[in-house]
């Protein structure tokens, strides 16, 4: 080589160096995810050169048909997205269900009441589903392989069946009254309109059918065509009203995620609206900046986050669908305002939720999953996806094998604002055509120079604060395993009450919290699943973990 040309090629190596420097690679893969089969399915694709992408959707296809209480081809979700590159870019994939274009604001009420189980169970509960879209928007636009390929471990085994596990049949259990009240429901998935025991194999061919014309057609495969036809037929019969415009309509948003500057060079990358939850983070760990959390001692650290939450949870009524409503985001995120915020919390007694200026409540469904992926190029997914209370609406559409939601269920059903506790409603999450319902949904990363971290559960309104909770273990150097493990505890503004699940706090604790001002409830179960994953960027390790409350598995796979 010449001189001047050695020169150029070592000037380009030292480039390449630095940018390999600033952009350090993981020494491993990783996959969070609440069901073996779906860990399974994600790193197979992997294995076939897949990136996290690709992962992402052999993973969601996988839950769709190993956990259908949870997700699944009738729901959405949430997708965060990390792509590696320089900059590194960050992209929020909104495929929450749409409001059908017949849905009306009083369609859940009678004579001025919300008529029970309406937007529930049964055909009318449903919005147009957005999963299946999200997994070919996933694949045209961020995957490496073709959507057929992600797709097949889950065709695989929804032909195969699944056997049914002690998650299943709590979720089945819990909605067994409106599984049997739909007989397709109760065919697929119960035995003789009884639970089936652990071990029992369920196959669902309708569901690997229309798993099949997704990966040969893409969007067409499912929202037009056959599938359309027999989900808009199997509605209609059901008192539903979706047309099948709707279907051909529907389209994920792709929104810029929230984020927000943390404390010593973090930054916290969360769901926009219309998940309400990244909001509620946000202003909770800004809130908890200004105090000593980390120094308390532990009632008065339990203290400090029931009064950061109460705080963000009071706010979330004034979100919506941002194609429908002017989310008020720079107000509630200013820095006066948190500030402002944080100076009302009285460190020694609990603030009456009724002695802040009000808001309404809301009340949200019971089921959703999440897992998180990161590839060995540092292209990362966290995903929450649901199809709200288990099983959704109980409503299978005959010869698809697609559960669909009741995700209706997340707008406010009375647009005329009042709720159970009489304050003024939200009308920025009225029902309206076309129009998103809000969410808790909140997959989230922390990033800094030196890590990245991945956080995501189900469990409705108390998303958020399980996300908090899960966020202040990292930030406090706890362990990755202690981040889904941590007990945990609730505060949504209304009802004015700490919720906790059983063993979270000592009887002391309970007794200096009573003492405190608060009203406390234990939950009587465990709640949430989450899923979480945490690269350190300076030596590439790699570390993930599953919540010891599920049936989850998590996986790290160095570089080969
Ligand atoms: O979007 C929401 O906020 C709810 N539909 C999520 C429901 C949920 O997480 C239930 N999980 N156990």
């Amino acid at each position: 080589m010449s001189k001047p040309y050695s020169l150029l090629f070592s000037a380009l190596l030292l480039c390449c160096a630095t940018l390999a420097q600033a952009q350090p690679l993981p020494t491993a893969a990783a996959i969070a995810s609440p069901h073996a089969q779906a860990t399974a399915a994600g790193q197979k694709v992997l294995s076939e050169g897949g990136n996290a992408f690709d992962a992402a959707i052999a993973i969601s296809a996988a839950l769709a048909v190993v956990e259908p209480y949870a997700s699944g081809l009738g729901g959405g979700g949430y997708f965060l997205l990390r792509q590696a590159g320089t900059p590194v870019s960050y992209r929020f994939i909104d495929a929450r269900e749409k409001a059908p274009m017949a849905a009306r604001g009083d369609m859940y009420l009678r004579d001025g009441k919300e008529v029970p189980g309406l937007s529930t169970t049964g055909a009318l509960a449903s919005g147009i589903p957005g999963l299946p879209a999200a997994l070919v928007e996933l694949a045209a636009h961020y995957g490496a392989l073709p959507l057929k390929d992600s797709l097949a471990p889950a065709i695989r085994l929804a032909n195969k069946g699944f056997a049914v596990d002690r998650v299943y049949r709590a979720w089945a259990t819990a909605r067994l009254a409106a599984m049997r009240d739909d007989p397709e429901t109760a065919r697929l998935f119960l035995r003789n309109g009884e639970v089936p025991d652990i071990g029992e194999v369920l196959r669902q061919p309708e569901l690997a059918q229309t798993l099949t014309l997704i990966a040969e057609k893409g969007h067409d495969g499912y929202y037009k065509g056959a599938t359309a036809q027999a989900l808009v037929k199997a509605v209609q019969a059901g008192g539903g009203i979706w047309t099948l415009k709707d279907l051909a309509d529907y389209q994920v948003a792709t929104r810029a995620p929230l984020r927000f500057a943390l404390a010593d060079q973090r930054e916290l990358i969360t769901t926009p609206p219309p998940s309400a939850g990244g909001v509620a983070l946000a202003q909770s760990l800004a809130m908890l900046q200004q105090l000593p959390w980390q120094q308390a001692e532990p009632v008065q650290r339990v203290h400090y986050v029931v009064e950061v939450l109460r705080r963000a949870y009071r706010d979330r009524s004034q979100l919506g669908d941002p194609d429908f409503v002017n989310n008020p985001i720079k107000a509630l995120l200013a820095p006066d305002y948190l500030k402002t915020l944080g100076a009302g919390i009285d460190p020694r007694q609990a603030t009456p939720s009724a002695a802040l200026p009000p808001a309404p409540a809301s009340h949200e469904g019971e089921h959703t999953t999440h897992f998180t992926v990161l590839d060995n190029q540092g292209n990362a997914v966290a995903a929450t996806l649901s199809v709200n209370l288990p099983f959704g609406s109980a409503f299978t559409a005959a010869g698809t094998g697609v559960v669909l939601n009741d995700e209706m269920d997340d707008f406010a059903a009375d647009p005329h604002g009042s709720n159970a506790y009489g304050l003024a409603g939200s009308q920025a999450n009225a029902v309206a055509p076309g129009k998103r319902p809000l969410s808790s949904m909140s997959p989230s990363f922390i990033e800094s120079p030196t890590q990245f971290a991945s956080f995501g559960t189900p469990g409705g309104s108390r998303i958020p604060s399980m996300v908090l909770l899960s966020m202040l273990q990292y930030l406090d150097g706890q362990p990755v395993p202690t981040w889904p493990a941590v007990p945990r505890y609730h505060h949504q503004y209304l009802p004015d009450v700490v919720e906790y699940e059983p063993g979270a706090f000592t009887a002391p604790q309970l007794a200096e919290l009573k003492a405190r001002g608060y009203s406390l409830k234990e939950t009587g179960r465990a709640y949430g699943n989450q899923q979480v994953l945490l690269w350190h960027k300076d030596d590439g390790q790699v570390e993930a973990a599953s919540d010891p409350r599920g049936v989850g598995v998590s996986e790290v796979m160095p570089r080969q």
